[in-house]
C-alpha cells in the first residue's frame, strides 16, 4: 500500500515547466526545443521536442539523483512497494546486467535458469560469473519452459552452498510462475541474494488477483520492464531493490557504467506519468482487464480446434502461479504451427501478437486493452478456422539444454573463428543465438554446439523466425580452441 502521494509527478512536471518556459538553449539538444523543423517533428508534434532537454538547471541528474529524479524514484519505490527504485533508460536489459554485475564478482556462482532472456547471458558476461544452471520445468504438451522446482533449488544450493544469488524469473514470457516466497526464504537461509527478471510482471503489486511480485515475496532486487505492461514508453523500465544485502552503491556505480550521460528526458517523464497512473487507477483498471481477459479465453474454448490456456491448466502442468493478463493459445489442433497463426491474424486481420511457438501464439494485454481489441482477437482467431490443414504439428520440445564448456565470459574473450552452420557440430559457440522473441539463446558463448541446436535453428528459419546472433547469417562464431590459451590470471577475470 502507498504512503505518499502517488498523483504526484515530480520529473514530469518540472520538464513540462523548462520546455514552455521559452529558454535560450545554448545546450544540447540540437533540435534547440524543437527550432528545427522536419518532418519528423511536424509528425510528432513540437511537445516531444520541448521535453527532450539534456541536462538543464534544476532538472537533476540520473547518475546522482538529488532533486526531481530522486523524488520521482522515491514515489516509484513507494509505488512498487521496494525501499529503492531506479530509472532504466536501457530496458530492463540494463537492470538485469545490473542486478548481476552487482551481485556476483567473476568467478563466483549465481543459480540461474537456463531459459533466460540474453541479457541475463550478456550479465554472465560483463560480471564473469561463474552460472549454476538450472533446468525449468518443461510442459511438453504446449513445447514452452517455465518456472523451477523447490526441491530441485533446494539440492542446487545445497550442492553449490558458494554461491552468491539466486536468479528467478517471475513470470516467464509466457506467464507462469515459480514458488517466489519460498525460494526467497530458501535462498535467505543460506545468504543468497534473490534477483528477480520481473520483465513481464512489472504489474503484479498493483493486484492481488495476480501473481505475487518479486518485492513482496521478499526478493532482494526486481528489474520491471514498465513499457512492457505499465505503459510507459518503449526501453523505459526500473529496477527495484530492498534489504541489506545489496550494496545500494555498487547498484548506482554499476548503472552508471551502462546508461548513457544523456538519459531522454521523455522517457523519464514516462516513467514517472506511468507509475503514477498506474498507483492511481491500477488497481481498479487490472481488475477489469482480468475479467475481459477471462470472458475471452471462455469465447476461445467454445471454437472448435483452437484451445486457450487456463490458470487450470497451469495448476495442473506444475505451474505455481499464471498471470492471467496474458492469453496464450493453443493453434496446432487445427494443423497448423503458431508461426503460421501469428502470420495470418497479421496479414489478414492486421493483429500484431506478442509471438508465436510451434504449438501456440500469444497475446500480452495490458490496462490499455479494450474490449474491441478482444473482440478483434476473436474474431481473427474464427477466421483461423479457414486455415484447418491435417497436418500433425511436429511435436517439438527439447529436454536438455547444450552441455557448458567455458565460462561465457572466457568464451566471449577466446579467440574466434566462424564457421558455416552446417559445420559447427561440437564447436563451443562464442555468442548468443536467439529466437526474438521471445529473446532466450538456444546457445551462449561456451556451450558446446550439439545436433539439437542445429535441428532448432534449421526450424526456426524454415518458420521465418527472426534468428538474431551477432554473425552474419548462416554463419556462427565459435571458439578458436587451436589458438586458444587459457588465461589463468586472478579471480577477477
Ligand atoms: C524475460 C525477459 N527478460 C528481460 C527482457 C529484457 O527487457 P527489455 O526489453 O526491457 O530490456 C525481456 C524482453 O523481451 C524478456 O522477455
Amino acid at each position: 500500500m502507498a504512503r505518499l502521494d502517488q498523483t504526484k509527478t515530480p520529473f514530469f512536471d518540472k520538464i513540462k515547466a523548462y520546455g514552455t518556459s521559452g529558454t535560450t538553449a545554448l545546450d544540447v539538444p540540437g533540435h534547440k526545443l524543437g527550432r528545427l523543423d522536419s518532418e519528423f517533428k511536424s509528425f510528432l508534434g513540437e511537445n516531444v521536442f520541448l521535453l527532450d532537454a539534456n541536462a538543464p538547471k534544476g532538472l537533476d541528474n540520473l547518475s546522482k539523483p538529488k532533486g526531481v529524479i530522486k523524488e520521482a524514484q522515491e514515489l516509484a519505490a513507494d509505488a512498487f512497494g521496494a525501499e529503492h527504485a531506479y530509472f532504466l533508460i536501457n530496458g530492463t536489459s540494463q537492470g538485469i546486467i545490473t542486478m548481476i554485475m552487482t551481485a556476483v564478482r567473476a568467478k563466483e556462482k549465481i543459480i540461474i535458469p537456463r531459459n533466460v532472456h540474453k541479457s541475463a547471458i550478456n550479465g554472465l558476461i560483463l560480471s564473469g560469473a561463474m552460472p549454476i544452471f538450472m533446468k525449468p520445468h518443461m510442459d511438453s504438451e504446449l513445447g514452452i519452459a517455465n518456472g523451477i522446482n523447490l526441491s530441485e533449488l533446494r539440492e542446487t544450493i545445497m550442492e553449490n552452498p558458494d554461491a552468491k544469488a539466486v536468479f528467478v524469473i517471475n513470470p516467464t514470457y509466457f506467464g507462469v510462475t515459480s514458488n517466489l516466497k519460498e525460494i526467497v526464504k530458501l535462498a535467505h537461509e543460506y545468504g543468497m541474494l534473490v534477483l528477480v527478471d520481473e520483465a513481464h510482471g512489472a504489474h503484479f503489486g498493483f493486484s492481488d488477483k495476480l501473481p505475487i511480485s518479486a518485492m513482496e515475496a521478499g526478493a532482494d532486487m526486481s528489474a520491471c520492464s514498465i513499457h512492457k505492461t505499465v505503459g510507459s514508453l518503449t526501453q523505459t523500465s526500473i529496477l527495484l531493490t530492498q534489504g541489506n544485502l545489496v550494496d545500494q552503491n555498487r547498484v548506482q556505480s554499476t548503472l552508471n557504467i551502462l546508461q548513457s550521460t544523456s538519459p531522454s528526458s521523455i522517457f523519464m517523464a514516462s516513467l514517472d506519468s506511468a507509475r503514477s497512473y498506474m498507483a492511481v487507477y491500477g488497481k481498479e483498471k487490472l481488475e477489469k482487464l482480468i475479467e475481459m481477459a477471462e470472458d475471452t479465453r471462455k469465447r476461445i474454448n467454445k471454437l472448435k480446434g483452437l484451445r486457450a490456456i487456463t490458470k487450470e491448466y497451469i495448476y495442473n502442468h506444475k505451474g505455481y502461479d499464471y498471470d492471467e493478463t496474458k492469453i496464450m493459445v493453443q493453434v496446432s489442433d487445427l494443423g497448423i504451427t503458431g508461426f503460421d497463426a501469428y502470420n495470418i491474424l497479421s496479414q489478414d486481420c492486421n493483429i500484431q501478437m506478442e509471438l508465436a511457438e510451434t504449438h501456440l501464439i500469444l497475446a500480452v494485454l495490458s490496462i490499455g486493452t479494450t474490449q474491441e481489441d478482444l473482440d478483434k482477437f476473436v474474431e481473427g482467431l474464427k477466421q483461423l478456422r479457414k486455415y484447418k490443414t491435417d497436418k500433425q504439428i511436429r511435436h517439438k520440445i527439447r529436454f536438455t539444454y547444450p552441455d557448458t564448456y567455458e565460462r561465457p565470459r572466457e568464451a566471449y574473450h577466446a579467440p574466434k573463428k566462424y564457421v558455416r552452420v552446417e559445420d559447427a557440430l561440437n564447436e563451443v559457440a562464442a555468442e548468443n543465438i536467439m529466437v526474438y522473441p521471445p529473446g532466450i539463446p538456444l546457445v551462449i558463448p561456451g556451450e558446446i554446439i550439439n545436433e539439437d541446436i542445429l535441428d532448432d535453428l534449421a526450424f526456426y528459419k524454415s518458420q521465418g523466425s527472426t534468428i538474431l546472433s551477432d554473425t552474419e547469417d548462416g554463419y556462427i562464431k565459435v571458439v578458436d580452441k587451436d589458438n586458444w590459451i587459457k588465461y589463468e590470471g586472478d579471480l577477477w577475470n
